[in-house]
């Protein structure tokens, strides 16, 4: 299933296309607490690519961590902006890769993202974000394991719903009991 971009006709001068295959590592907040970006990785290479805010609800819905993608889009100086992103079989080394630049995912730091919008609070979403508060402050890993609330993710049925980064991971109708084995989980990470 194929999402094209309106902007399709429209890369403005300085602008050149890229053309990406590899394995989609899920949408991403890159300083800041959205999910504005998807990761994909190219051979051995991490890329960030900037998704028009209409499809990011599909692509929550469509795409799973580990499907292989291809991603077409227009690159700016650094930037790369997806503007056709299609599921595809295999990976197939694209003859316009060359265009484009690496850029180096920012972080790989622990993150919790909560959602923190009508849906999720009505079920209990803030006093989950209180309770990750207490437990990663109980535990001194405050400044380690970062919380963060966020916009709407798209899922509403199954709210209160987190993501886990760096995988991204999504968690639906959390429970305040998860919150001791999800901290558990991630202050393993730490001492890997
Ligand atoms: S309101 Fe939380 S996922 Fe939509």
């Amino acid at each position: 299933m194929g999402i094209t971009n309106k902007l399709e006709n429209s890369y403005c001068e300085l602008s050149t296309q890229f053309c990406l295959d590899g394995e989609f590592l899920g949408l991403m907040a890159v300083d800041g607490y959205k999910l504005k970006y998807l990761g994909l990785r190219n051979t051995s290479t991490d890329f960030i690519i900037k998704v028009p805010k209409e499809y990011r609800g599909e692509i929550v819905r469509t795409y799973t961590v580990g499907d292989r993608i291809q991603v077409r889009g227009i690159k700016t100086g650094e930037k790369l902006k997806a503007v056709n992103i299609t599921k595809t079989e295999s990976l197939i080394q694209s003859p316009r890769s060359p265009q484009t630049t690496n850029i180096p995912p920012k972080s790989s730091q622990l993150k919790i993202l909560l959602c923190q919008k009508s849906d999720c609070c009505q079920k209990g979403a803030k006093e989950i974000y209180a309770g990750f508060q207490q437990e990663l402050a109980n535990r001194e890993l405050s400044d380690r394991i970062i919380l963060k609330s966020t916009g709407c993710l798209k899922q509403c049925k199954q709210a209160p719903n987190i993501i886990l980064q760096p995988e991204n991971s999504k968690l639906g109708r959390v429970k305040i009991s998860q919150i001791t084995e999800i901290v558990d989980k991630l202050e393993k990470k730490l001492s890997k």
